[in-house]
């Protein structure tokens, strides 16, 4: 009797902590909450990663340029690391205390400081090396569809964004951070979760395609849950049909990156 009345008081918080969990959407790997860096929180794709990220229970940190014009626009949700990506010290406070990072940074500019160059790849690179040295547990990076395509027009207007956007995925996925790398189509501004969302790899797709910034910020959120994102490289555009119902399943059906 004695014995089964210690049992029970030994399992009382076990059953507590598996409530706890069980209750929990903002897990990697099914742990507790989870703290996220997100760069490029004031851009119009970051801005939806945040409001996702918070109401999927995740605590959020934004790293942005300007503290106080960034709390304008994201108020007291978050909380803030004035830096930036082109300053790598900036970046080592940034990353503590966080388990991962999604990244929605994008030059500014075809020329200048903000450049593709200094930013899509240098400053990715950067994040990369402050991930690295942080030992964090997960990187998704906002890329683009058409990186493996040197002909695209986008790169003779835009100081060969894409060329240098595929530059700093190669960084990405030679570190050994764990990581999903997102190619959307052309971003347009509209809900998340209205229609089919299409996965492709390769990056054979020669015609525009599209997606909503919303979906792409839901892709991200769901791809810290679910370990079948880890390193894949996909394209995400959108397209009439049903949304997606299953994340895992959706994840689960991208092919693993070749090292
Ligand atoms: N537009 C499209 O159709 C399209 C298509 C495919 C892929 N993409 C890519 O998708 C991503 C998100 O696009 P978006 O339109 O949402 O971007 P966006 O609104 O232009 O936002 C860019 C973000 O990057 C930040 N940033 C720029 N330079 C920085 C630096 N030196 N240090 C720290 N942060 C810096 C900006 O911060 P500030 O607010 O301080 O400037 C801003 O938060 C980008 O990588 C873009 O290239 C876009």
């Amino acid at each position: 009797m004695q014995k089964t009345r210690r049992a029970a008081l030994l399992l009382i918080p076990a059953l507590a902590a598996g409530i706890a969990l069980a209750g929990c959407t903002a897990s990697l790997d099914g742990a507790a909450p989870k703290k996220i860096l997100v760069a490029g929180a004031t851009g119009q794709t970051g801005q939806l990663i945040v409001s996702e990220l918070l109401a999927d229970g995740y605590a959020v940190r934004a790293l942005v340029r300007d503290t106080a014009k960034a709390r304008k626009t994201l108020g007291d949700r978050v909380e803030y690391v004035q830096g930036d990506v082109k300053d790598p010290a900036s970046l080592t406070a940034a990353f503590a205390g966080t388990d991962a990072v999604v990244s929605a940074i994008g030059a500014r500019g075809a020329r200048g400081p903000d450049r593709p160059e200094a930013i899509d790849y240098q400053g990715v690179k950067n994040l990369v090396d402050a991930a690295v040295a942080a030992k964090s547990r997960q990187f998704v990076l906002v890329s683009s569809r058409a990186v493996t395509q040197p002909d695209n027009p986008l790169n003779r207007l835009f100081g060969n964004v894409l060329t240098w956007k595929l530059k700093g995925e190669d960084a990405l996925r030679a570190s050994g951070v764990p990581y999903t790398v997102v190619r959307p189509g052309g971003l347009v501004n509209g809900p998340a979760g209205e229609k089919e969302i299409v996965f492709e790899q390769g990056d054979t797709v020669r015609d525009q395609t599209t997606i909503t910034r919303a979906d792409l910020a839901r892709i991200c959120v769901q791809a810290l849950k679910h370990p079948e994102a880890r390193n894949r490289t996909f394209e995400a555009s959108s397209r009439p049909g049903n949304p997606v119902t299953d994340w895992r399943a959706k994840f689960a059906g991208l092919k693993p990156d070749q090292p």
